[in-house]
């Protein structure tokens, strides 16, 4: 019964070309789909120091952060972050999907309300519905549509707007000028998933100080190790009395795991890298700039939002894994992004920028595109 069932729902998702496939790219595809965007998840540094140091590391944690899976590996870390995030202090957790499903949870109780942007990534949305607090989806980075509802949606203890500092699947960039600026009129607490925003923008540290602002004690800043840094994780960011309290309730880090020393070890030397070599941020912001602005000469819609995340949106699913395929044909890699990952109507090709990527693979993928524009969409 439960494999017919199976069955049934997998040829459905074939049917509607939603059906998902993991991929293992061979060497010589050229990947525009990795979140490695400093070019950090094979860096030879980080793996040389690795190899000197692995005798000294444990090659998992054991337990849970609360029972003896803390290590001095970690503590490290989550002094750096703190550090570069200039926060009092900083706790690090297995995931950015456990960061948010557990951060929101923790803090949020039926007699609050959380503001949440309509394109906020899964892991929001997940931490949202398992809140008990009243829910609210303002409109995408709508400002006057989050004030409204601020106004209409009085909370009785505590409001909280959370927004992803860039957007995964748009790479445009939260208003969080205008969202911190609501907040302190309506006494709300922001929360900043910095997921994409961490080592690209406000030299690194994320949105905030792409708005030239600073961390304050109604301000969460979320961010992965798993993208620019290259690594695995994720950290909470804020005041020594958050991160006390995250320790003591968040169930996601005192019911799973705590991270393995050793992939600490490589988020702490990736990350450290990424501090000091700021040319790299530079650079794929300015290859993303130049893919985007060629596409858009090309004549595609597509827009430079100052990350390093182009979205390329073409409707129907179809045309999606049309494009998807016809890339792969020619040796590029983009996977095609389809609902419910975006919303309906909106299957795009997500292309992502590396600092490794050469001019030669870039000349590649643009000159391929321009082959797809004039075989398809100049006919439709
Ligand atoms: C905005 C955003 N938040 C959170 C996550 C989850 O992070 P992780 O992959 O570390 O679980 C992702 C990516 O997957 C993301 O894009």
């Amino acid at each position: 019964m439960l494999m017919q069932i199976l069955k049934e729902k997998l040829n459905y998702l074939r049917q509607i070309d939603r059906y998902r496939e993991r991929v293992i790219l061979p060497e010589h595809i050229i990947d525009f789909s990795s979140n490695d965007y400093l070019g950090l998840k094979d860096n030879s540094y980080t793996k040389e120091k690795l190899c000197k140091e692995i005798s000294n590391l444990s090659l998992g944690s054991g337990a849970s952060q609360l029972v003896s899976g803390y290590k001095e590996i970690q503590k490290e870390l989550e002094e750096v972050i703190a550090n570069f995030k200039e926060t009092e202090d900083c706790i690090v957790v297995g995931s950015g999907y456990l960061a948010n499903t557990g951060l929101v949870q923790a803090l949020t109780t039926e007699e609050d309300v959380l503001f949440s942007d309509e394109l906020n990534h899964a892991s929001i949305i997940d931490g949202v519905r398992l809140s008990k607090a009243k829910k609210v989806i303002y409109k995408h980075n709508d400002i006057n549509d989050l004030e409204d509802k601020l106004k209409k949606n009085p909370s009785k203890r505590l409001s909280f707007i959370i927004t992803d500092g860039v957007f995964s699947m748009e790479g445009d960039i939260a208003n969080v000028k205008d969202i911190i600026f609501l907040a302190e009129k309506y006494g709300a607490v922001v929360i900043i998933d910095d997921a994409h925003s961490t080592g690209i923008l406000g030299e690194g540290k994320g949105t905030l100080f792409h708005f030239g602002l600073k961390p304050s004690e109604n301000i969460i800043q979320m961010g992965t190790l798993s993208k620019a840094v290259g690594s695995y994780g994720a950290f909470i960011c804020g005041t020594k009395m958050l991160v006390e309290y995250l320790v003591n309730t968040m169930r996601t880090t005192i019911f799973s795991t705590a991270l393995s020393p050793i992939q600490n070890f490589i988020s702490l030397e990736n990350l450290k890298l990424l501090i000091r070599e700021p040319e790299r941020r530079k650079y794929v912001l300015e290859k993303s700039r130049y893919v985007a602005e060629n596409l858009r000469n090309i004549g595609y819609n597509i827009h430079f939002h100052g990350t390093p995340i182009l979205s390329l949106v073409l409707g129907e699913d179809r045309k999606a894994t049309f494009f998807r395929d016809k890339l792969l044909e020619n040796g590029i890699f983009i996977q095609a992004i389809r609902p419910p990952t975006v919303p309906e109507d909106t299957a795009r090709l997500r292309i992502t920028l590396s600092f490794n990527h050469t001019k030669d693979q870039i000349e590649k993928l643009i000159k391929t595109f321009d082959n797809l524009y004039r075989e398809v969409i100049s006919h439709e």
